[in-house]
C-alpha cells in the first residue's frame, strides 16, 4: 500500500458530518421519518455516522450501482444490489460519498423519483465540481474539493484505504 497524505481529519469531517445532519433534521422536521439511501460501498462510513447525528425516527437502506473502475469514471451505471423496501411516500435522502462527473447520481436520482417518494434529496461528503459532466442539484454537500483521487472514509482506491479514518490523496495516484 501506498503512503496517503492526509487532507482532510477526522475531527473536521466529525464537525461537518454534525452540521449536515442538523440541516437535513432541520429541514425535514423534528418529527418527520428521514429515509437515508447509502449508495455501496464508498458511503457506508458516511452513512453510519451522519445516521446517528440526524436522530429522531431515521432509517435507512442501501442500493448498489458500478459505474467504476481505477480513477476515471465510465458514465455507465449498472444496480447491482437493490433497495430492500419501498421508497413510496418516503422522504428519501440519498447518501453518496462523492459526487465527480455527476453521472452516478444523476442516475440515481432519476431510478428513485420514478418511484414516487414524498421528497428527494442528496447528501454528499465531497463534490469535485470541476469534474461535473452533468448538472445534478444536492442540497447537503460536505466539502468541495478539487480534482484529485481522494481515498478513506469508505472512499476506495482498488478496494484499499476505506477503513482510514481521515480523507487523503495516495501517492502517485489522480
Ligand atoms: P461520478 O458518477 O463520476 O460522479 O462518480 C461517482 C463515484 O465515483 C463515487 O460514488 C465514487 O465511488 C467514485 N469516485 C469518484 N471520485 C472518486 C475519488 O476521488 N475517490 C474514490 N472514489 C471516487
Amino acid at each position: 500500500m501506498s503512503e496517503v497524505h492526509e487532507f482532510l481529519g477526522e475531527a473536521e469531517i466529525a464537525a461537518r458530518v454534525k452540521a449536515l445532519a442538523a440541516e437535513i433534521r432541520r429541514d425535514a422536521g423534528p418529527e418527520a421519518p428521514v429515509h437515508l439511501i447509502g449508495v455501496l460501498k464508498g458511503a457506508f462510513v458516511f452513512l453510519a455516522d451522519l445516521m446517528r447525528e440526524v436522530g429522531g425516527d431515521v432509517s435507512c437502506d442501501f442500493i448498489a450501482v458500478s459505474s467504476y473502475a481505477g480513477t476515471k469514471s465510465t458514465g455507465e451505471v449498472q444496480i447491482l444490489k437493490d433497495l430492500d423496501r419501498s421508497i413510496e411516500g418516503r422522504h428519501v435522502v440519498i447518501v453518496e460519498d462523492i459526487v465527480d462527473t455527476g453521472l452516478t447520481l444523476s442516475y440515481l436520482q432519476n431510478a428513485l423519483r420514478a418511484r414516487a417518494p414524498k421528497s428527494i434529496r442528496t447528501a454528499c461528503l465531497l463534490s469535485k465540481p470541476s469534474r461535473r459532466k452533468v448538472d445534478v442539484p444536492v442540497e447537503y454537500i460536505g466539502f468541495t474539493i478539487d480534482d484529485r483521487f481522494v481515498v478513506g472514509y469508505g472512499l476506495d482506491y482498488n478496494e484499499q484505504y476505506r477503513n482510514l479514518p481521515f480523507i487523503g490523496v495516495v501517492q502517485g495516484v489522480g
